[in-house]
């Protein structure tokens, strides 16, 4: 099986950024804690501030991949070019968050991702990112 997870704009400032809100840990660290406690699957990570990498990205998967667990950042309240490329992908998307958007900013409550996601994690800090992948075994 193959997982990739795929963060967005901002996400590697993750164990520097607003740690009341996203926690102390870097995603590497996090990641390898991952790697290993999910030995049996090919997990793979990447991570792009920029837009078009992470749809180029989902692209490059999403026709070979079992699943794909997307945190897209702020991009999830704007994109309507990375829930498009959602839409036209085979490979099935799980949206997470760090944080409980629904209990943030009105702006945050918006998703392009959700309508063409399988599920939407929040609000669970990293381990959001754990129950995604759980849910594709
Ligand atoms: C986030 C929530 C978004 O609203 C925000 O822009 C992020 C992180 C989260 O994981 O909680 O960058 O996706």
């Amino acid at each position: 099986m193959k997982i990739l997870i795929l963060n967005g704009p901002n996400l590697n400032l993750l164990g520097k950024r607003e740690p009341s809100i996203y926690g102390n840990s870097t995603f590497d660290e996090f990641f390898e804690t991952l790697k290993m406690k999910y030995g049996n699957i090919e997990l793979l990570y990447f991570q792009s501030n920029v837009e078009g990498e992470i749809i180029n990205k989902l692209h490059e998967v999403g026709f070979s991949f079992d699943g794909i667990v997307l945190n897209a950042g702020a991009y999830t309240h704007t994109s309507v070019a990375i829930g498009d490329a959602i839409k036209g992908i085979e490979t099935p998307v799980i949206e997470v968050h760090i944080s409980n958007v629904h209990a943030r900013e009105e702006f945050r409550h918006t998703s392009y991702i959700a309508p063409n996601a399988k599920g939407v994690i929040a609000g669970f800090g990293l381990q959001s990112y754990e129950l995604a992948i759980q849910s594709f075994l």
